[in-house]
C-alpha cells in the first residue's frame, strides 16, 4: 500500500559551481523539480524545495589555476550566475545556498566525525600519481594522457572525454600532470572508505525490492551496479580545496566532492530551517525526492544512502526521478567545447520570455531517451502551441468578454449541451495531470494541461460567440461563460509548468492562487496572498518585494480545476492582455547562427590542433649508410636571383641559381609553400652534383634540399648567417 507522507523535501542536484547552467540542465533536473514543488503547493501540501552549488572538486581548482585566479573566486562567480539564473526563469528554491558555507562545513565534518567514531569507514593504503614538480598528489582529473581505447591524447584519470570510457589513472598510457605537465611518480597515500560491499544485500532489497516503481532508467542503472558488485569508495582526497577531514593525522586531506556533496541537502535546509530541519530530514512522515541528471544515479542512489544508513537516523529518498540527457540541434550539450545553450544568455536575449523555455524543455524533456533541442522546435512549439491554441484562445475570451459584457463574466443565460460536456471533458484532463505528475511523467502531465487549452480554443471557434452575437445576445453570454471558466481551469493547470504565464493570466482574470502551506510557521498555516499593482499587476504568492495584499479576490486551488463554475457570473476581469507572443525567423536564425559560428571555430581549432600534433610526427630512420655515401654529394649554399612559375603547373617553380660555381636553372616543386617573390634573394642549400633532369621541357641542374615535417609543408634551409655562394657543407 501506498505510504501517506506529511511532508515532501525536494532536492535538485548541486550543481558544480565551475560554469553557468544551461538548458541540458534545466531539462534534467531542475525544471521536472520546479514543477513538482509547485504542484504540490497547489494542492497545499506541505512542501522545502532545497538546491545550492556544489563548490568543490577538483574541476573547479583545475579552472582556478588555468585563469590565475583562486577557487574561491571562480565558485563566487558561477554561484551568483547560477543562482540568478535559476531565479530567473521561476525554479523557486526555498533556499539556494552553498556548499562553502560555514553551515555545510560544519555538517559535514559532523557527519564524517560520528561515522568515524563509530569505526564506520575503513581505511587503505594505495599507490597514487604524485607530481614531484608541484609536490603533491594528483586527484584523477589533474592527470592526462593517452586513452587505452580510442588512442586519444588527451584523455583524463578518469575518463576520455573522446570516446567516454571510464578510466583510472593506471589505465592511461604515458601519464603526466594537467597542473605542472611535468612526469609522474607513485607514493603511498592513505584514504577512508566506505565499505559499500557491507551495504550491498540491504541496497539490494531496499531498491530491487521495494523501489520498483522507480523510472525505469534509474532502477536498471541501480540493478546494473549491485550486479556488478559494490566496492569500498574513497571518501577522502588529497587536495587543499574542500572541507578538511576532521581528524588528526589528516593534513592535507579532504573530503570527497562527492561525499561531501549530498550532504549540502541537509546542510541547506539546517541553514534555511534552523529550528526545524530535523523534521524534514529525520522522520518518518516526510517524503524525500531528489531530481537528478542521469550522471548522478549511483551517488543518489547507492553511495548517498549508504551514507544516510551507516549515520542511523535520516529518512532515504523515496524517490530519485533523474532524466536522460538533451542533446542541442543534433550535438552533445558540452560546456567545455561551449556547445549549449546558457540560460543566463537565454534570460538577457529573450525576456519575458521565461516561460518560452520552460514550454519548450518540458514538452521535449529527455523523459525515457536522450532528446534534442533545436531552435527551429522552439519556435514552433511557441507559435502554434502557446501562441496559436493557449494565447489565442484567453485572448478571445477575454476581448469578446470586454466588448460584449463590458469585462464582467457574464451570466450563463442560455446554456446548450455541448457547455456543461465541455467543462466535463476537463475532468479527465485534470486526473491524467494528476497521475503524471505524481509519477514524474512531466511531459505527459504538460500534454494533459495543453489539452484543456486545445478544448477551450475548439470550443470557441466552433462555437463562434463573435457571431452569435449578432443576434443572441443570451447565448453569446453562455459561450463567453463556459470560456472564462476554461481560463480559469488553465490559470490553475499552468501554475506548475509555465508560472509567469499562469500569474499574468490570474492578473487577467484578476484571481488568486492559494498558495499552500508555508513550511517556515509550522505544520499547516496558509500563506499569505499579495497582489502587485501596475502592469501586468497579478497575483504573489512566496515573493519578495512590493506588495499590496488585496483582500476579497476569488482564490483558485487545484481542487477547482474542472469544476463547472469557477468564475462567478459579475466577476470583474482585468483588462486583455496577449499571453504569449510570436518568435519571428529572424529571432532563431541569430541562435542557430551563432550556433553555426561556435561550430565552425571548433573545427578550426580542432584541425589547427590536429594539424599541430601531426606536425609533430617524426618519420622513422632512413636505413644506415657508409660516410663515402655520403661525401659523394656536393651540398653546397647558393642564392636564388630570379623564380618564376613554371607555366600550366601548380607546383613547380623554376629557379636561376648562383651556385657560387656557376649560375644555373633548378625546378623545384615548392610552389604550393612559397611564391616566386618570396624566394628572390633568398640563400638556400642545393645538392649541387644531382645529374642533369629535364622537367616540363625545362633542364634542371641540382636539387634544393627542403625541410619537410609531418604536417606536409616543406620549407627550404637557411645557413644560419649569411655565408659566401658555393660554401661546401659536409
Ligand atoms: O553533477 C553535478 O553537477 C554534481 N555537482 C551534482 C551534485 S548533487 C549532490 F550530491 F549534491
Ligand atoms: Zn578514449
Amino acid at each position: 500500500m501506498e505510504k501517506k507522507f506529511k511532508r515532501t523535501l525536494v532536492t535538485c542536484a548541486l550543481p558544480y559551481a565551475n560554469g553557468p547552467v544551461h538548458i541540458g540542465h534545466l531539462a534534467g533536473a531542475y525544471i521536472p523539480g520546479d514543477i513538482f514543488v509547485r504542484y504540490l503547493r497547489l494542492r497545499g501540501e506541505d512542501v522545502v524545495f532545497v538546491c545550492g552549488s556544489d563548490e568543490h572538486g577538483v574541476p573547479i581548482t583545475i579552472k582556478a589555476r588555468e585563469q590565475g585566479v583562486s577557487p574561491q573566486d571562480i565558485v563566487d562567480k558561477y554561484h551568483k550566475i547560477m543562482k540568478d539564473a535559476f531565479a530567473g526563469l521561476g525554479i523557486n528554491f526555498d533556499i539556494y545556498s552553498r556548499t562553502t558555507s560555514r553551515v555545510h562545513d560544519e555538517n559535514a565534518s559532523e557527519f564524517f566525525r560520528k561515522l568515524y567514531d563509530e569505526g564506520k569507514f575503513i581505511t587503505r593504503e594505495s599507490e597514487q600519481y604524485y607530481d614531484v614538480e608541484a609536490g603533491t598528489f594528483l586527484a584523477d582529473r589533474y592527470i592526462e594522457g593517452t586513452c587505452p581505447k580510442c588512442g586519444n591524447p588527451h584523455a583524463y584519470g578518469d575518463q576520455c572525454e573522446k570516446c567516454g570510457s571510464t578510466l583510472s589513472p593506471e589505465e592511461l598510457i604515458d601519464p603526466r600532470s594537467r597542473l605542472s605537465g611535468g612526469a609522474l611518480e607513485k607514493r603511498k597515500t592513505m584514504h577512508w572508505y566506505l565499505p559499500l560491499d557491507q551495504y550491498e544485500p540491504w541496497l539490494r532489497d531496499w531498491i530491487l525490492e521495494q523501489h520498483k516503481e522507480w523510472k525505469s532508467n534509474v532502477y536498471g542503472q541501480c540493478k546494473s551496479w549491485l550486479d556488478g558488485g559494490l566496492q569500498p569508495r574513497a571518501v577522502s582526497r588529497d587536495l587543499d580545496w574542500g572541507v578538511p577531514v576532521p581528524v588528526e593525522g589528516a593534513e592535507g586531506k579532504v573530503l570527497y566532492v562527492w561525499f561531501d556533496a549530498p550532504i549540502g541537502y541537509i546542510s541547506n535546509t539546517k541553514e534555511l530551517l534552523p529550528e526545524s530541519w530535523e523534521k524534514w530530514w529525520k522522520s518518518e512522515d516526510t517524503r524525500l525526492v531528489h531530481f537528478i541528471g542521469k550522471d548522478n544515479i549511483v551517488f543518489h542512489c547507492i553511495v548517498f544512502p549508504s551514507m544516510m544508513k551507516a549515520y542511523g537516523d535520516y529518512v532515504l529518498p523515496d524517490n530519485v526521478p533523474s532524466n536522460e540527457f538533451l542533446n542541442l540541434e543534433g550535438d552533445k550539450i558540452s560546456t567545455s567545447r561551449g556547445w549549449a545553450v546558457w540560460v543566463d544568455e537565454y534570460l538577457r536575449d529573450f525576456p519575458g520570455k521565461e516561460d518560452v523555455l520552460r514550454y519548450v524543455l518540458t514538452a521535449n524533456a529527455p523523459e525515457t531517451k536522450d532528446n534534442d533541442f533545436t531552435w527551429k522546435d522552439f519556435q514552433q512549439r511557441n507559435n502554434s502551441e502557446l501562441v496559436a491554441v493557449f494565447g489565442n484562445f484567453v485572448n478571445r475570451a477575454v476581448v469578446l468578454t470586454h466588448k460584449y459584457f463590458g469585462g464582467a463574466v457574464p451570466q450563463n443565460l442560455k446554456p446548450e449541451p455541448i457547455d456543461a460536456e465541455t467543462l466535463a471533458s476537463i475532468i479527465p484532463c485534470k486526473e491524467a495531470l494528476e497521475k503524471y505528475i505524481e509519477t514524474y511523467h512531466f511531459r505527459e502531465a504538460l500534454k494533459e494541461a495543453m489539452n484543456i487549452a486545445r478544448i477551450g480554443n475548439k470550443y470557441i471557434s466552433d462555437a463562434e460567440p463573435w457571431k452569435v452575437a449578432k443576434t443572441d445576445m443570451d447565448r453569446t453570454a453562455s459561450i463567453l461563460y463556459t470560456c472564462l471558466q476554461i481560463c480559469a481551469d488553465l490559470a490553475i493547470a499552468f501554475e506548475p509548468f509555465t508560472p509567469f504565464s499562469a500569474e499574468k493570466l490570474r492578473g487577467i482574470l484578476r484571481v488568486a492562487l492559494d498558495a499552500g502551506m508555508d513550511y517556515r510557521a509550522g505544520e499547516g498555516r496558509p500563506t499569505e496572498n499579495f497582489f502587485t499593482e501596475g502592469e501586468g499587476a497579478a497575483l504573489h504568492t512566496r515573493r519578495k518585494g512590493k506588495m499590496l495584499i488585496v483582500p476579497g479576490l476569488p482564490l483558485l486551488t487545484w481542487n477547482q480545476l474542472g469544476e463547472s463554475e469557477i468564475l462567478a457570473p459579475g466577476h470583474k476581469l482585468g483588462e486583455a492582455e496577449l499571453l504569449f507572443q510570436k518568435i519571428e525567423d529572424d529571432v532563431v536564425e541569430a541562435q542557430i547562427a551563432r550556433l553555426n559560428t561556435i561550430k565552425a571555430e571548433r573545427e578550426a581549432a580542432e584541425a589547427a590542433k590536429l594539424a599541430e600534433e601531426k606536425a609533430r610526427t617524426i618519420e622513422p630512420q632512413k636505413e644506415e649508410i657508409q660516410y663515402d655515401d655520403f661525401a659523394r654529394m656536393d651540398i653546397r649554399t647558393a642564392t636564388v636571383l630570379e623564380a618564376e612559375r613554371v607555366p600550366k603547373t601548380d607546383k613547380l617553380l623554376k629557379l636561376t641559381i648562383d651556385t657560387g660555381i656557376d649560375q644555373r636553372t633548378i625546378v623545384s616543386g615548392i610552389a604550393e609553400y612559397y611564391t616566386p617573390e618570396e624566394m628572390v634573394g633568398k640563400q638556400i642549400c642545393i645538392l649541387a652534383n644531382l645529374a642533369p633532369r629535364k622537367i616540363r621541357g625545362i633542364e634542371s641542374k641540382g636539387m634544393i634540399l627542403m625541410a619537410k615535417q609531418g604536417d606536409g609543408k616543406m620549407r627550404f634551409i637557411t645557413p644560419q648567417e649569411a655565408l659566401v655562394n658555393g660554401a661546401v657543407i659536409n
